[in-house]
């Protein structure tokens, strides 16, 4: 059976990325801090989808949590297709009053995890010749909430994703963000307690983002932005973005093929700046 890891595999958009992958036929590897939250989901998994599911307990935002994360998804023996990076944490303070641990925080999880969880698992899928890296990032990404820097933080989930999955053009890896705006978690609960805007039409289910960021993956999609005024409004944004790119394939300038560490380039050695 081929597997997924899927960080924050406990609980809201990791619960539904759980769920349809084990339907697609996935064992599952799930990632989150509290134990006891993890083992139920993962008794839930095994009694409805009769997958396997190994539950990591890890706090993304420190180091040796990420270690233990980065070992399973480099393991050959146990060979990781799909990684979801879903865990997220949304420090909601204006920037100039937040306590700089916790803004410290956010960047280590948002951006260090992501960075460092794709790293330890693409190697091993170009090998392959296959896998999927998913990064949850939202749709305050490209238009981020007046606040804090949760919004940069998932605007660099978007640049990212874009720029490895140019790189591994022609090596069966894929690779997508997903940019919902509202959807139905604990984390709205806790942003939006009235229920007027939980039932409100800018809000959609977990199940129905998951589904179409999975079928966008499939097609090769590399930002996938659930909902039809949410798809409009970034579709717009992301125009110029998708023009250039198209242009640079046009012109048969892609950016460069991506060459597993050692096989064509010197390990360390830092590439010319692109522009
Ligand atoms: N809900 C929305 O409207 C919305 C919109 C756009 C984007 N997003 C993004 O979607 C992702 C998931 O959000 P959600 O709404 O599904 O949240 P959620 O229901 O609160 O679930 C968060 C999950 O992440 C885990 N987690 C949190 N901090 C972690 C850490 N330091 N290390 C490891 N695991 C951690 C949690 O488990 P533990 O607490 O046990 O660790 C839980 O499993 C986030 O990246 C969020 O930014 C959400």
């Amino acid at each position: 059976m081929p597997i997924a890891l899927i960080t924050g595999g406990s609980s809201g958009i990791g619960t539904a990325f759980a769920d349809q992958l084990a339907v697609e036929g996935h064992d599952l590897v799930l990632v989150a801090r509290g134990r006891d939250q993890l083992e139920k989901a993962a008794a839930r998994h095994r009694a409805r989808h009769g997958v396997a599911v190994e539950p990591l307990v890890a706090d993304l935002a420190e180091p040796v949590g990420r270690a233990a994360v980065e070992a399973r998804l480099a393991d050959p023996a146990a060979p990781v297709d799909v990684l979801v990076n879903n865990a997220g944490v949304e420090i909601r303070d204006e920037f100039a009053e937040a306590a700089l641990p916790a803004l410290q925080r956010e960047i280590d999880v948002n951006i260090t995890a992501v960075l460092r969880l794709t790293h330890a698992a693409l190697p091993g899928m170009i090998e392959r010749g296959r896998g999927s890296v998913i990064t949850v990032s939202s749709f305050s990404g490209f238009l981020p909430p007046r606040g804090s820097s949760y919004g940069a933080t998932k605007a660099w989930a978007i640049a990212f994703t874009d720029t490895i999955a140019a790189s591994l053009q022609g090596t069966g890896v894929r690779m997508t963000a997903l940019t919902p705006g509202y959807v139905r978690t604990n984390l709205v609960a806790e942003i939006h307690p009235d229920a007027a805007f939980r039932q409100g039409f800018l809000i959609m289910d977990a199940g129905r983002a998951v589904a179409r960021c999975l079928a966008d993956n499939r097609r090769g999609k590399v930002v996938s932005a659930p909902g039809i005024v949410y798809r409009m409004v970034s579709g717009f944004i992301e125009l110029p973005r998708r023009t250039l790119r198209l242009g640079a394939r046009v012109a048969g300038r892609g950016r460069t093929q991506h060459t597993i560490a050692g096989k064509n380039a010197v390990a360390g050695e830092p590439r010319a700046a692109g522009h």
